[in-house]
């Protein structure tokens, strides 16, 4: 059903971007692998995207500068001749509280996990119009939703993230454009990696499902909602967070 489309996934090289790029490669989406730094884990990625049966491209390039977000959709468009999909995943965090935390960690974040987001968002928009179709998943979090001490900077901008898909699936409906955003909540990966294990098993404790998330649990949820399946689906946040918020 989905052979021949192509699927944009950003910061995919690791964690759950790279969840997600192995979801739609075994979805039968052709895959395109952005990244910002590590160039190994990118061939690494392809190799394993491949022996799914699909083609993919890596193009790197640090989406909070506009020429190389631009320059992501543009290759994308020009090597696969389609964008079906976009998965807004790149994010970064510079925790700290607000007496502690610099004017460039909020700027940073702010950069990356929003005005990346958006300079995304509006290279594919035309693109995505012209077609008149197309999907498009937002990794917000539940930050974004509920605050967290330490993380004034990175919730401005997963609650902003949020604001945006309300914004453009209002803007895209009528193009046959579905807007979403999932939320996560506590899921392992290197960004959550630092937190002892101690703090591990508390937030563990407030989980009502009682366990932390994997990238499988996150990939899951964005495979529906690039899928047929979601159709009737947009402008939504889905939390993915074993009950944490609701
Ligand atoms: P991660 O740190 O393991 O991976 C993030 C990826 O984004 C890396 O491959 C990194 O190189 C890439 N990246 C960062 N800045 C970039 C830029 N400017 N341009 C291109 N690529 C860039 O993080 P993780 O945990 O996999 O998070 C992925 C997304 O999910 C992020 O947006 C994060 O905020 C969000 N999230 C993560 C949660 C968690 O518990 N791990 C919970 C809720 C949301």
């Amino acid at each position: 059903m989905l052979k021949g489309k192509c699927a944009i996934v950003t910061g995919a090289t690791r964690g759950i971007g790279r969840a997600i790029a192995l979801k739609l490669a075994s979805l039968g989406f052709n895959i395109v692998i952005n990244y910002r730094s590590k160039d190994s884990e990118a061939e690494t990625l392809k190799a394993e995207v491949e022996a799914l049966g699909v083609k993919s491209l890596i193009v790197k390039g640090d989406i909070s500068k506009v020429v190389e977000a631009r320059e992501l959709i543009e290759k994308a468009k020009e090597y696969f001749g389609t964008i079906d999909v976009l998965v807004n995943n790149a994010g970064i965090t510079r925790d700290g509280l607000i007496l502690r935390m610099k004017e460039e960690d909020f700027d940073n974040v702010i950069e990356v996990n929003l005005k990346g987001t958006f300079n995304c968002l509006k290279s594919v928009s035309p693109i995505m119009i012209k077609q008149r179709h197309g999907k498009i998943v937002n990794i917000s979090s539940v930050i974004g939703l509920i605050g967290n001490a330490g993380q004034v900077n990175y919730a401005a901008s997963k609650a902003g993230v949020i604001g945006m898909t309300k914004s453009l699936a209002k803007e895209l409906g009528s193009r046959g454009i579905n807007v979403n955003a999932v939320a996560p909540g506590f899921i392992d990966t290197d960004m959550t990696k630092e937190l002892s294990e101690k703090a591990k098993e508390v937030i563990q404790t407030s989980i009502p499902l009682k366990r932390i998330g994997t990238t499988k649990d996150v990939a899951e949820v964005v495979g529906f909602l690039v899928s047929d399946a979601s159709d009737y689906i947009t402008g939504q946040v889905i939390n993915i967070d074993g009950g944490m918020v609701m």
